[in-house]
């Protein structure tokens, strides 16, 4: 009991000191990509973990008392690539064999993830979630990167949000107050400079994505160039 408590804890100090300690790194690939392999182009026809899937994981499942190290819900841990293969039964080839894909299409309120009154994963998102574990769930990742040009609320901002800040920052999930999903939410992060200094991971706010890595540098790049430019609605 006493051994159990004590593992715990220093689980969760080691969290802690990971997330308050970690450095800003101008690396394009984050951390977590830890044994995973990386392409300079990014396929169209390929998901990629690191990409795609662990920020829909970050953003909808490791909220505190869910799929964090700490709660740990059923024994399912969210963050990161050895813990998703380790504890979330996924079938690599075989989605429908798979627990990490059953759970997001249940019609039953009691079986589906993320329970209500969070919403369900999107229908791109769960295709994604199908087809990376079908082209064998891979601890994979892409570095292609365009910031040139104008950024644009819709074309690029939008993505970003809805991939790795949404699931934690909706109407039906306020974290800190914060709605992201729409405009207003997102110009007033912009303006009050919360948006860049939670994502830059700077001094006085927030580290955002919470749980996660820092976002890749080019995510980072667009979302300044977009309120330098003047976070317009466009
Ligand atoms: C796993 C949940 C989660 C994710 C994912 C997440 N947030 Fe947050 N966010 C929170 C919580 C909770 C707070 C309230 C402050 C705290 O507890 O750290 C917060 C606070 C903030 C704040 C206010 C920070 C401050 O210091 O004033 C901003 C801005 C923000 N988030 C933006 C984002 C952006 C942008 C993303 C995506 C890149 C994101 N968040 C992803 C949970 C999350």
């Amino acid at each position: 009991m006493l051994n159990k408590t004590i593992i715990s804890l220093s689980i969760i100090i080691m969290a802690t000191l990971a997330c308050k300690h970690e450095p800003i790194s101008t690396n394009v690939i984050p951390p977590n990509n830890n044994g995973g392999t990386t392409s300079s182009n990014c396929s169209p026809d390929t998901v990629y973990f690191t990409n795609d899937i662990l920020p829909i994981l970050i953003s909808n499942c490791t909220m505190s008392g869910c799929h964090d190290v700490a709660s740990h819900e059923e024994g399912v841990i969210l963050t990161d690539y050895a813990n998703i293969m380790a504890t979330a039964d996924v079938d690599p080839g075989n989605a429908t064999s798979s627990d990490l894909y059953k759970v997001l299409i249940k019609t039953d309120p009691d079986k589906i993830m993320p329970r209500p009154p969070m919403s369900p994963l999107s229908a791109t998102q769960i295709a994604m979630i199908k087809k990376w574990i079908e082209q064998g769930a891979r601890n994979n990742s892409c570095t292609s990167c365009d910031t040139s040009g104008e950024m644009k609320y819709t074309t690029h901002i939008v993505p970003i949000i809805q991939t790795n800040c949404a699931g934690c920052h909706s109407a039906t999930n306020m974290s800190g107050g914060i709605d992201l999903t729409n405009y207003l939410g997102v110009l007033t992060t912009a303006n009050n400079g919360s948006l860049l200094g939670s994502i830059n991971h700077l001094t006085g706010y927030s580290a955002m994505p919470k749980n996660g890595s820092k976002l890749i540098e080019c995510d980072i790049t667009k979302i300044q160039k977009w309120i330098t430019n003047g976070a317009q609605n466009n």
